[in-house]
């Protein structure tokens, strides 16, 4: 795959759920009206201060967009459609959360071009959605799929999340085909992880829950990768252009590809990033404190990291290396040694001049990131 996605992002981040999932360490307060009023005007503020714009996608993530009003969703739409210039604007993706999306909010992102929604599933068996914490039930991704396509969004993604405790391979197997019934165009694969801070994190520490291990980890992502390759409606199945991603042909995620190549993008919103140049920088993950600054006159409080030519060719090289495309030896020409070592190890193949991951490799992809850095 070697799509066209060079492009500039505007990532949005929506910092509101409606509760917190067990696993999730992303940042993310409880949704309340008021506050999100207040959000929106904080974001067309910090908005103002970034024109001009002309991104070729845009993606509002979260959190979870889609717990906002309808009102409010039509507010940060159009504040994004009549501010940033759109004519270059190829995808525009908002994420939904099952339990929040419905027909008349389906309606508005459709008006005002939103083209993809991403959808996060990550089951089809309510007991493991239970066990995620998740306020939705699989019925409820179904009905919502429906409801997108009948607004006229064709392009969606699923969301799913692999290895749950509890969840068998039979049932991980029916999961993958439940997905594949509702003939997504994309569907991400995520290994459980366990993260510092989360629900999860504190049952796993006093033995109430225990993760997979490695190997059975590894069965059941390959299990996804045997399903979704294969996986037939009428075209070939999904292609993994991502460790973690895979799409119909043609509906890989610009917006992700792009910054898996290492180009710009802008990110507006309490905990999103941005990348211009050789420059990176962080709003704070804290509403409060954004809104205080944006309300003042002045940015957001930010961390501010320059990154030399060297460790942003070590970056590309990593995330490049993750997709299918893998990365142009003269990039990486400084790791010439350490990908001639990995490729004796069978964990990289050199494929029409760039170094792409081998089955192995993809397994083993957190060993080859480490072997890179040194
Ligand atoms: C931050 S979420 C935002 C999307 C949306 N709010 C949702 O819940 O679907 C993006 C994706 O990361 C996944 N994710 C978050 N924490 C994870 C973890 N610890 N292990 C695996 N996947 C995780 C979520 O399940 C979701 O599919
Ligand atoms: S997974 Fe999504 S819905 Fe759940 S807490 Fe994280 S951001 Fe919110």
């Amino acid at each position: 795959m070697r799509s066209a996605c060079n492009t500039t992002g505007l990532y949005v981040h929506v910092p509101f759920c409606d509760g917190k999932c067990a696993y999730c360490a992303f940042y993310s307060v409880r949704y309340r009206p008021a506050l999100a009023d207040r959000y929106l005007d904080g974001l067309e503020r910090e908005l103002e201060k970034s024109l001009p714009l002309a991104p070729e996608t845009i993606y509002i993530g979260g959190g979870t967009p889609s717990v906002l009003s309808v009102r409010q969703i039509d507010r940060l739409c159009r504040l994004l459609q009549t501010q940033v210039a759109t004519r270059r604007l190829v995808e525009w993706t908002m994420e939904i959360n099952p339990g929040s999306g419905d027909a008349e909010k389906a309606a508005v992102l459709a008006a005002v071009g939103v083209n993809r929604v991403s959808l996060g599933a990550q089951s089809f068996d309510d007991r493991i959605l239970k066990t995620l914490g998740r306020r939705h039930a699989a019925a409820d991704t179904v009905k919502v799929v429906a409801i997108l396509r009948a607004a006229g969004i064709v392009n969606i993604g699923l969301d799913l999340i692999a290895c749950v405790p509890g969840c068998t391979r039979a049932l991980w197997r029916k999961t993958l085909r439940q997905a594949v019934a509702l003939a997504p165009q994309h569907v991400s694969v995520y290994a459980l992880t366990n993260e510092e801070g989360t629900r999860l994190n504190r049952l796993l520490g006093q033995g109430l829950a225990a993760l997979l291990s490695e190997e059975a980890q590894l069965a059941m992502l390959d299990l996804a990768e045997t399903e979704l390759t294969q996986a037939g409606f009428g075209r070939a199945g999904f292609g993994r252009y991502e460790i973690s991603n895979y799409a119909q042909s043609g509906f890989e995620c610009c917006h992700n590809v792009a910054c898996w190549r290492g180009e710009e993008y802008i990110g507006l919103g309490p905990a999103a990033a941005s990348h211009v140049g050789l420059k990176r920088w962080t709003n704070r993950p804290n509403v409060s404190a954004y809104l205080a600054a944006l309300e003042a006159g002045r940015n957001p409080p930010r961390d501010v990291e320059e990154l030399t030519p060297a460790l942003k060719r070590q970056e590309q090289v990593i995330f490049g290396l993750r997709m299918a495309e893998g990365i142009a030896t003269d990039i990486a020409s400084e790791y010439k040694q350490a990908f001639d070592s990995l490729r004796a190890d069978g964990l990289v193949d050199l494929r029409a001049g760039r170094w792409v991951l081998t089955a192995r490799g993809r397994n083993l992809a957190d060993y080859v990131a480490v072997e890179l850095m040194r």
